[in-house]
């Protein structure tokens, strides 16, 4: 049986990762398993400087799913590169690297380091629903998202992915303009943005009263876009949006995703990425598929 995949360029042994944001830099899920049983490792979205994020209350829960508004905390990308990309590389795994900034020319400093390092690729963050300037900012229009994806593709060598946002009307074309751009892969969905209010004391519940929804509530919408961007693009999808097993990540690859991430699922269960793993094997198993890359797109229409 295989369950290699070449993602944009990257060797993976498996098309399981796990989201940014979700597992930080890995340190907290060794405890539990060996990191290199994942696909790849995707980073909490990393700045060119460090950033303390937004005002807590940050998280909360809501009917099969989360709200965060979590706001890019990190170290910045020097503390990145001494402290946590040593310890990444004790692993036999892909490192991809979540990048985020508030305008193109942070963007650009930021690849032309990330280009320097031991990693196998950049995810590019266009696509944050919790930060006042850059990201979401860019990744809601077809011209933002050319202008940042094309100015990080003059500096950076590595395969470069655009994680693109769920907060627009047509999401196909913009990751055509992802792809015109000179991307090698485009990753989605990021979170949906939404409101939790708290009837007693008639406050949002989130200190910046919005936030990004995900896990299970948003897999429909997840599968959705993937399936429609699938029919956009040639190049390949990262699919994630409340996958917490193993034949959800299969509906991600019948969709059209080569590979899936799994999120908020890691806080429901820190085991769920490597059980996913498994999962998909069985999957196999049982409807004797030899090699996983023969499923992806595969989904018959009605
Ligand atoms: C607490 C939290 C923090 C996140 N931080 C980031 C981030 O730094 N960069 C990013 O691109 N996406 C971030 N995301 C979005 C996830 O990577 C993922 O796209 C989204 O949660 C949907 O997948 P899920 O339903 O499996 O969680 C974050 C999500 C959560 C729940």
């Amino acid at each position: 049986m295989n369950t290699k995949i070449n993602f944009a360029g990257i060797e993976m042994k498996n098309p399981v990762t796990v989201a940014s944001g979700t597992f930080g830099y890995g340190r907290e899920y060794s405890d539990f398993f060996d990191l290199g049983e994942l696909g790849g490792i995707i980073t909490k979205g990393t700045s060119l400087k460090p950033r303390s994020g937004n005002k807590p209350p940050r998280v909360c829960e809501t009917a099969s799913g989360m709200l965060n508004s979590i706001g890019l905390q990190n170290p910045g990308v020097e503390y990145f590169a001494q402290n946590d990309l040593p310890f990444l590389k004790k692993f036999d795994t892909a490192i991809i690297v979540n990048a985020c900034g508030s305008s193109i020319d942070e963007y650009v400093d930021l690849c032309k380091i990330l280009n320097t390092l031991d990693i196998d690729g950049v995810e590019l963050n266009l696509s944050c629903p919790n930060v006042k300037a850059g990201c979401m900012a860019f990744g809601n229009t077809y011209d933002g998202v050319k202008q940042v994806t094309s100015a990080v593709r003059k500096v950076l060598d590595k395969p470069l992915i655009v994680k693109l946002t769920p907060n627009v009307t047509d999401i196909a074309s913009i990751a055509k303009a992802v792809e015109d751009a000179g991307a090698d892969g485009v990753s989605l969905i990021n979170t949906l943005l939404g409101m939790k209010i708290d009837i007693d004391k008639q406050k949002p519940v989130l200190a910046n009263n919005t936030g990004g929804l995900s896990g299970p509530a948003i897999k429909p919408v997840a599968v959705r876009m993937v399936y429609q961007v699938a029919q956009a693009v040639n190049i390949p999808i990262l699919g994630m949006g409340g996958i917490v097993n193993g034949d959800d990540a299969i509906e991600f690859m019948l969709a059209g995703a080569k590979a899936i991430s799994i999120g908020a699922g890691n806080f429901i269960d820190p085991y769920t990425s490597v059980n996913t793993v498994k999962g998909i094997e069985s999957y196999m198993n049982r409807h004797k598929i030899e090699d996983i890359n023969d499923i992806v797109g595969k989904v018959k229409m009605n």
